[in-house]
């Protein structure tokens, strides 16, 4: 039964009043067919009115068929079908999006359909995540709940650690104040944007790159240019004078998944010098290489201040934590707290508690050590596997970092998906289409292998070959 509500003072009679209200609950799906109305004489005494008065709106509601008598029941809600013809379709003008927003496509429109081999880049093995460690962590945190709201930067001790930990993992001396937890790494975007830029500004991103960045950029009626990636990251020389920000990913390029050279890093920096712009670092997958000694992210070799770094723990833990963090020159950061405190004010105040504990007891290094072993493991299996196994039309390209790789597919004009019936088939891959946002893709998709457990690698990879034979022209 729904609340109901009488105005003793309004013209209308408290009868048609009730009448009105479990007309629209009952039109409008509130209550569904079958249920059963509380008797008159409850109604009644609740509402504080006359018996008779709700008598005569279930009257009238049993007359217009809503309702029907039951025997011992009371009355009940009619069957569906009156209720179906009777639905209303008012739709508010102001309610239909800007064309802006309207042209803004979710990147992965369905993240909870499940496969057989789930091959999507942006997964991570569940069955590495320390359940017990984080329960204990998560427990001891909420021993003392918090009875205001927060820091918007975050707490002063998760943002402590924060420091240490990038100090120890990516060499990089950036002081407490300077950072600002954040609800991953778009959200960390989002604030730069927020704070340096205009609507009709110029922004740069790598193309391919990573699609829901590029839709936040667009969402803020920013223009993107895309600047091609090479053998060694973003093609500085192509990057537009006009261009306020770039936004690159230097450990793992989305998607290719180049490492950006030193010479590039170095390229990047100083034309942002000379051209007055800021970069944007998405450091997202540093955390697992595969070969090769990390280079040093740009935030450390910038030298003029020009850097926002962006860190996140959506691969090293989960992204379903939403925890992420952003590193930014201490001349924004008094205009970030005040937009991140006008947004949602702070992060979760008893996550950050829980993580501080994690990083700073040794859990995370211990969490890390682990799950690089397995994704190196994972990542050697599935090479070998698509050496022996990939069709020779199809060719992955090499990988240092990262829980993904992209494959390129024969080159037939008009082709850019890769096969439909991979996904019917229970294959989930991601098609590299919308990672080309100013330029036409090539036909290919991108291999995650996160979320695949290590001894289905062979029998995924296998069985994508054979798909993969089947389903050429
Ligand atoms: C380029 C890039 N940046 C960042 C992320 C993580 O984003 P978030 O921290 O918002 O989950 C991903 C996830 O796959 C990514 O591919």
């Amino acid at each position: 039964m729904v609340l109901l509500f009488v105005d003793s003072t309004s013209d209308r009679a408290l009868a048609a009043q009730l009448y009105e209200q479990l007309r629209d609950a009952i039109i409008e799906g509130r209550l569904g067919p079958g249920e059963r109305l509380s008797p008159t004489r409850t109604v009644a005494a609740d509402l504080g009115v006359s018996r008779s008065t709700v008598t005569d709106a279930y009257g009238r509601l049993s007359a217009e068929g809503f309702i029907v008598g039951r025997a011992g029941a009371g009355s009940v809600v009619a069957a569906a079908r009156h209720q179906a013809t009777c639905r209303r379709h008012r739709q508010a003008t102001v309610l239909a999006p800007t064309s802006q927003a309207a042209r803004l496509r979710p990147f992965d429109p369905d993240p909870t359909v499940e496969g057989r081999f789930d091959l999507r880049p942006g997964r991570v093995d569940p069955s590495l995540f320390p359940t017990k460690t984080w329960r204990r962590c998560m427990t001891r945190a909420l021993d003392h709940p918090p009875s205001q709201y927060g820091d918007p930067a975050g707490t002063y001790q998760l943002r402590t650690a924060l420091t240490q930990w990038i100090a120890r993992s990516r060499g990089m001396t950036t002081a407490p104040d300077d950072i600002v937890v954040t609800s991953g790494a778009a959200h960390a975007v989002d604030l730069a944007i927020r704070v340096i830029t205009r609507p009709g500004d110029t922004v740069c991103v790598e193309e391919p790159g990573y699609p829901p960045v590029v839709e936040l950029f667009r969402s803020w009626g920013l223009n993107v240019v895309g600047a091609a990636v090479d053998e060694e990251g973003i093609s500085v020389e192509q990057i537009p004078r006009r261009a306020k920000l770039v936004y690159v990913t230097p450990s793992h390029q989305y998607p290719l998944g180049v490492v950006m050279s030193r010479h590039r890093r170095h390229q990047l920096l100083r034309w942002a010098c000379i051209n007055d712009a800021a970069i944007i670092e998405d450091d997202y997958d540093s955390e697992f290489r595969h070969t090769n000694r990390p280079l040093e992210p740009l935030q450390l070799l910038d030298r003029d201040g020009r850097v926002l770094y962006v860190g996140t723990f959506s691969k090293t833990l989960t992204p379903s934590l939403r925890v992420g963090f952003l590193a930014a020159p201490a001349p924004l950061i008094p205009a970030i707290h005040a937009v991140r405190q006008a947004i949602d004010w702070c992060p979760p105040v008893a996550t950050q508690h829980a993580l501080t504990e994690f990083i700073t007891a040794g859990h995370l290094d211990r969490h890390l050590r682990r799950s690089r072993i397995t994704y190196r493991e994972r990542h050697r299996l599935i090479r070998q596997a698509l050496t022996h196994h990939l069709p020779a039309n199809y060719r992955p390209l090499p990988i240092h970092a990262g829980l993904h790789l992209a494959i390129l597919g024969p080159q037939d004009p008009g082709r850019h998906q890769p096969p439909d019936d991979l996904w019917a088939d229970g294959l989930l891959v991601a098609s590299l289409a919308p990672t080309y946002h100013t330029t036409n893709p090539p036909n290919g998709f991108l291999l995650g292998f996160g979320a695949l457990p290590t001894h289905l690698a062979h029998t995924a990879i296998r069985t994508l070959a054979r798909k993969l034979r089947e389903s050429r022209p």
